[in-house]
């Protein structure tokens, strides 16, 4: 994996997308400072030099690969690595780190579709590591391994681990594995939840991310599923 670090940059996933043509196979970039990361649905993603902020590009054997689990994928990959730093981090369908409801890590993955083929994939993550505090706007819903743990960790050794494990785990995509993991490790499963669908809040118990990845759900009427999007958990 070739890897080109930034002091400063506008996004990781944007540098990707914007150069994949010149880039190799599996070049990874990552920064100290990123002044405009994205996050989903046109979220800002905030880091600092206490985060991990990281992006890998794939452009090899993209159509023996599906695409639709490599979040999940990803999820796994974060944290396997990150439980050996703190126990009880839970996945949040469809692509969330959180420590007791508040995120720790998020990850963002974009396909450069073009003329219906996708030439590109660009995994970004963001890993809270050492953030002492966070802005207003999310001190209520995000945490770091810092502030779950009292302790300081090596960030590159931990971003060094977490490349090779993403390495690995693409090299041998076992989607029965990948859901299983993240349904053993959901907090959603069995929780009441809401979400928007044709313009409509809908409220609904969560059953389980199923064999194609979508979160199955059950209101009074019906099951539903959910191929992305986002989901609200009820206090
Ligand atoms: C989310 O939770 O909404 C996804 C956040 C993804 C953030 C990472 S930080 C590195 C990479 N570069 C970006 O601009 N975004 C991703």
């Amino acid at each position: 994996m070739k890897r080109i670090h930034f002091k400063e940059i506008d996004s990781t996933n944007t540098y990707l997308i914007n150069n994949y043509l010149n880039l190799d196979n599996m070049t990874v970039v990552t920064c100290d400072i990123q002044a405009s990361g994205k996050g989903r649905m046109n979220r800002v993603w905030h880091g600092d030099s206490n985060s991990i902020m990281c992006s890998i590009l794939i452009k090899e054997n993209l159509n023996k690969i599906d695409i639709s689990i490599i979040p999940l994928l990803i999820a796994k990959s974060l944290h396997q690595v990150l439980s050996a730093y703190k126990s009880d981090i839970k996945i949040k369908w469809p692509n969330d780190l959180l420590i007791q409801s508040r995120k720790l890590s998020g990850i963002l993955v974009k396909s450069i579709i073009i003329s219906s083929e996708v030439k590109a994939l660009v995994i970004g993550f963001g890993i809270n590591i050492n953030n002492k505090d966070f802005n207003k706007e999310i001190s209520d819903i995000a945490t770091s391994l810092f502030l779950e743990t009292n302790n300081i960790f090596d960030k590159e050794k931990i971003l060094k681990q977490i490349l090779t494990k993403i390495e690995n785990d693409l090299k041998q995509i076992n989607n029965k594995e990948i859901i299983d993991y993240c349904n053993k490790y959901s907090c959603l499963i069995g929780k009441k939840v809401t979400f928007s669908k044709d313009n409509e809040t809908i409220i609904a118990e969560v059953l389980k991310i199923d064999e194609s990845g979508h979160l199955l759900v059950r209101n009074e009427t019906n099951i539903i599923s959910l191929n992305s999007g986002e989901i609200t958990l009820l206090k």
